[in-house]
């Protein structure tokens, strides 16, 4: 419908005829857009968590946030001092898209500087018989190169006591969220385990999401990130609530939380003897006598004659006879002067000249080096392997959901692109409670972006009805370059037309029409009538229409009449075949104006 509307209009706006049919047309399509989308307000109201809460935090109130949150003055350790220094900048601002009112978010401002801010939990999150969830939203404004936007959830210890020293060293429980460098895309969810039998942490890695996941970093949008773990070690990963990956933390994890119960013994050393060759020479073979290692690959042949006429005597190449020593050549510098060398013309009609040799063929007594066959080993042991043995540094966490507890959260990061903006961080114990969160939050988010980005189409609907003339700024700006780029594109068709032609004359036997009659719509118009199924037909009206474009034969009114006449009889939702064509060349722009006649069954 809408595609029919623009089409009418363009064609109308050019021929310029009266525009009563179409308004009503307008008309339909601004309803039937309404009726989709109705107006609605979408009001946001900075959230109250709805229940048990660790820390939930909107960014809306600049002033809680100063209180709350604590940016990192610390040094890098073992860094140059140039860049070690933690000196990232954080803002509470807006959102740079058309946000919901009096929506702000976290936004890191410096790019290739490492950047750390914090805050602490309302009371630290131990890890019992309750589930953890952590939520969060990440908007690349700026879209992503290289560079993370991951949480670090901090483990409750003397190191993280004071925010303002945060660094890369400060132990955490749980990191969480995007990461991306060039091609490696990643949605890290680590956490460090400690080894019950002497305390040491190491990091557990999860097995990468189902799907590899980039809108996030290109469409500059929010996305809520949120990771659920329970007391039966289970986890989800959520992104925009859909989840892009499970497990448990016992299976999905490397290295695994818990080491191999048996280990190959170290100190197993294969023995003297161990024999573990699988196959050798069979000791009591012996050489053939008639084998002789030393006969030759290659032997002349024997058979060969010299052919006649060889000339054994003439070299094959005579120093050129007409070659002078150049007047500059000088002996002492250059050497004796020899004439160069060319190829003896009395060679030419011999089979050949110089010493005959004998061509060389293979020589069938020629064996090579006489080796033994193999045999099976009869003292064979097989691959030696060392023993295995309980390992020593064996243990079994069947619960490594309870992590170390946490006591902060924050973000450490170095990114090439700035402008992240972080949102509406949840760390509660109640997955309904986050959801309840995120529908407060994301969603309205979301639904406002979708909102705003339809209303654009809808806002220029309504304004161009009540100016109907815009319709012809947008013939011009969006319907000339279309035709300018068909009419150049597929201008070489006059080729193409003169081959169909030739070759439709042929199947068909109908009157082929002189070329030049193809300008001129007029002429056309018995042809038309009176070979329908002519190819030429189809191709005329394209040449015509180009040249319309070219403004040659806009005063043609009864050309326009043809056109318009047949506009009615058309369906115009299967426009014929040459018609397709050219809209293709315009990709899903509107159809071209030039409205082409249909082929007549
Ligand atoms: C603790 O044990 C692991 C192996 O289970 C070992 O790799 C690590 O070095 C040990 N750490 C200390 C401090 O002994």
């Amino acid at each position: 419908m809408v595609r029919l509307t623009i089409f009418a209009i363009l064609l109308l706006s050019l021929v310029s005829v009266c525009l009563s049919e179409d308004d009503s047309d307008e008309a339909v399509v601004t309803e039937e857009i309404d009726d989709v989308v109705p107006d609605e307000e979408i009001v946001y109201v900075s959230p109250t968590p709805s229940g048990n809460t660790y820390l939930a935090e909107h960014f809306d109130d600049e002033g809680r946030f100063k209180q709350k949150w604590i940016v990192s003055e610390a040094k890098k350790d073992d860094m140059d001092e140039e860049i070690s220094k933690y000196e990232g900048m954080w803002a509470i601002e807006p959102p740079q898209q058309d946000g919901l009112k009096g929506d702000q978010g976290l936004v890191l401002k410096s790019k290739a500087k490492h950047s750390a801010i914090s805050a602490r939990l309302d009371r630290p999150f131990v890890f019992a018989d309750k589930p953890f969830i952590v939520q969060y939203e990440v908007a690349f404004q700026e879209g992503q190169d290289c560079g993370g936007a991951y949480l670090k959830l901090l483990s409750q210890s003397k190191q993280s006591s004071d925010l303002r020293k945060f660094n890369d060293k400060t132990p955490y429980t749980i990191m969480f969220g995007p990461d991306k460098c060039g091609t490696d895309v990643k949605l890290h969810f680590i956490f460090r385990h400690k080894n019950p039998n002497n305390g040491t942490m190491s990091e557990k890695h999860c097995k990468k999401p189902k799907d590899r996941v980039e809108e996030p970093y290109k469409d500059k949008r929010p996305h809520l990130y949120t990771l659920h773990l329970r007391p039966d070690n289970s986890f989800t990963v959520f992104l925009d609530q859909k989840i892009i990956n499970e497990g448990n933390l016992l299976e999905d994890f490397t290295p695994p939380v818990n080491p191999p119960a048996e280990i190959e013994d170290p100190s197993d050393k294969k023995p003297e003897d161990w024999d573990e060759r699988e196959k050798i020479a069979d000791p009591e073979a012996k050489k053939p006598d008639d084998w002789d290692e030393d006969a030759p690959p290659m032997i002349p042949d024997e058979s060969a004659v010299k052919p006649d006429g060889w000339l054994e005597d003439e070299p094959e190449m005579i120093p050129d006879p007409n070659a002078e020593k150049p007047d500059d050549w000088d002996t002492d510098m250059d050497g004796e002067w020899e004439a160069p060398l060319i190829s003896n013309p009395a060679c030419e009609g011999a089979p050949g000249c110089g010493p005959w040799k004998r061509p060389m063929i293979n020589n069938p007594a020629h064996k090579g080096k006489w080796r033994p066959p193999l045999i099976d080993n009869p003292n064979y042991k097989g691959k030696w392997k060392p023993r295995r043995i309980p390992n020593p540094d064996f243990y079994e966490d069947l619960q490594p959901f309870k992590m170390t507890p946490i006591s902060g959260l924050g973000f450490e990061l170095w990114s090439m692109s700035n402008m992240i903006l972080f949102d509406n961080i949840i760390v509660t114990d109640d997955p309904a409670v986050a959801d309840k969160w995120a529908a407060e939050t994301f969603s309205l988010k979301i639904r406002k972006l979708d909102k705003d980005s339809e209303g654009v189409v809808m806002r220029l609907v309504h304004y161009t009805n009540e100016h109907p003339w815009l319709w012809a700024v947008y013939v011009i700006v969006i319907g000339l370059p279309i035709v300018m780029l068909i009419v150049f594109c597929c201008g070489s068709t006059p080729e193409k037309a003169e081959m169909k032609r030739a070759a439709d004359a042929k199947k068909t036997d109908a009157i082929t029409p002189d070329y030049e009659d193809e300008d001129v719509v007029d002429d056309s118009r018995p042809l038309h009538k009176t070979s329908p199924a002519s190819k030429s037909d189809l191709e005329l009206p394209h040449n015509a229409a180009s040249n319309k474009a070219d403004g040659e034969h806009v005063s043609d009114g009864e050309a326009e009449h043809i056109d318009e006449e047949e506009d009615e009889d058309d369906d115009d939702d299967e426009p014929p075949p040459l018609q397709e064509s050219i809209a293709e060349g315009a990709g899903d722009a509107p159809r071209s104006p030039k409205k082409v006649r249909p082929r007549k069954e």
